[in-house]
């Protein structure tokens, strides 16, 4: 077992990290709500409503990400009881603790919030840092909040029933929080099921560390972003046809190659992370176009007066912001990826 403390400007709360966690959860109090989804509630939902927390349950997909499934989950909350003292847990992947946790910080302005995150990319991402939010039919995540959560409860075994291509997502941000800061992360052995409670406390440390430092984003924690310039440039233009996962496995490459051209660091790391991709299963290369993705990039919200802003790397545990660097350098780079 593993406890992550972390201090937030909401308040501290701690990461609990530990095989069979759901095994015993806390009686629920009145009005608490577990929310899940259509996949995930009927594999663990069981573990909560003997406990007397009422179940409410969203479609499957970021298509649900939205104001729509708010509104409904608004309306389970009310018929559950829940009031100011109640508490909303979110049981599943990203989209679910996104989307459950805004409803925690609107619902009569502001419950306690759980998250228990079920995938590899909400147990090393998304449920650390405290934004929450949905999508919008004009962008993804374009309505949202800072709620911080009351703990987090992670229970590895839960990743035994997670696809497959769900698992090779997660490892991309885990390989993301090794090339930024821990290069433990990046041993292929560490990369299995036996190994979870090591591989998800190691990636968890490295964003806690990071948004603890920097909650509201006002500078290192744009680090995060390593490789997700590309990552929603490919998103965009291949019309969502990309998992994020892959997106951001492949913008890793990409982040590297790009360091590399500008004399930021040697090639030994573009080779290194060719490599972790290849273990992972993740892809290389892309078949869309140099110029549509440089287009899709100037609309990235980082880009302020369409200067360019890239996260690249001087070497693993070295990141850097780098600014306005020209279209033909990234183009270049995109052709030489197809
Ligand atoms: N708030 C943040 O800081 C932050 C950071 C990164 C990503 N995100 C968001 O996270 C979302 C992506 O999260 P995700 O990758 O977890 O996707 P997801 O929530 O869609 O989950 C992926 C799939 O796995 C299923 N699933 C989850 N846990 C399972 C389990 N244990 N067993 C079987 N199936 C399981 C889900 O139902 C879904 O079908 C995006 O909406 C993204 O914007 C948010
Ligand atoms: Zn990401």
């Amino acid at each position: 077992m593993a406890v992550i403390h972390v201090e937030a400007p909401g308040g501290a709360y701690d990461i609990v990290i530990e095989p069979g966690l759901l095994d015993h959860p806390p009686e629920a109090g009145p009005g608490d709500v577990v929310i899940s989804n259509t996949t995930v509630a009927p594999l663990y939902a069981a573990r909560f409503t003997p406990r007397k927390y009422t179940l409410a349950t969203a479609p499957d997909g970021e298509a649900y990400k939205t104001l729509e499934t708010v509104a409904a989950l608004y309306g389970d909350l009310i018929d559950a009881g829940a009031d100011r003292h109640s508490t909303v847990v979110a049981l599943g992947g990203g989209v679910i603790g996104d989307t459950a946790g805004f409803v925690a910080a609107t619902y009569m302005r502001g419950v306690r919030f759980v998250q228990v995150p079920t995938s590899l990319l909400a147990m090393v991402d998304s449920s650390v840092g405290g934004k929450v939010g949905v999508d919008l039919p004009q962008g993804k995540n374009l309505v949202g909040a800072f709620k911080q959560p009351e703990r987090v409860w992670i229970d590895p075994q839960t990743l035994r029933t997670l696809p497959e291509v769900e698992w090779r997502n997660g490892m991309a941000e885990v390989l993301k929080h090794g090339l930024l800061a821990d290069e433990a992360l990046l041993d292929p052995a560490l990369h299995t099921l036996d190994r979870a409670v090591d591989l998800v406390t190691r990636a968890v440390q490295v964003k806690v560390d990071v948004v603890q430092r920097d909650p509201y984003e006002k500078g290192e924690r744009a680090h995060l972003n390593l490789g997700h310039t590309f990552a929603h440039a490919i998103e965009q233009v291949s019309g969502y046809a990309w998992a994020h996962g892959q997106a951001v496995g492949f913008g890793l490459l990409a982040a590297a190659r790009l360091s590399h051209a500008l004399g930021l660091c040697a090639a030994a790391l573009v080779d290194r992370v060719e490599a972790l991709l290849v273990a992972v299963d993740l892809p290389r290369r892309h078949d869309l176009d140099p110029a549509a993705l440089w287009d899709a990039m100037r609309t990235d919200k980082k880009w302020r007066g369409g200067v360019s802003r890239f996260i690249l790397l001087r070497g693993i545990g070295q990141p850097l912001i780098m600014e306005d660097i020209d279209r033909d350098t990234v183009i270049g780079i995109l052709a030489e990826m197809t």
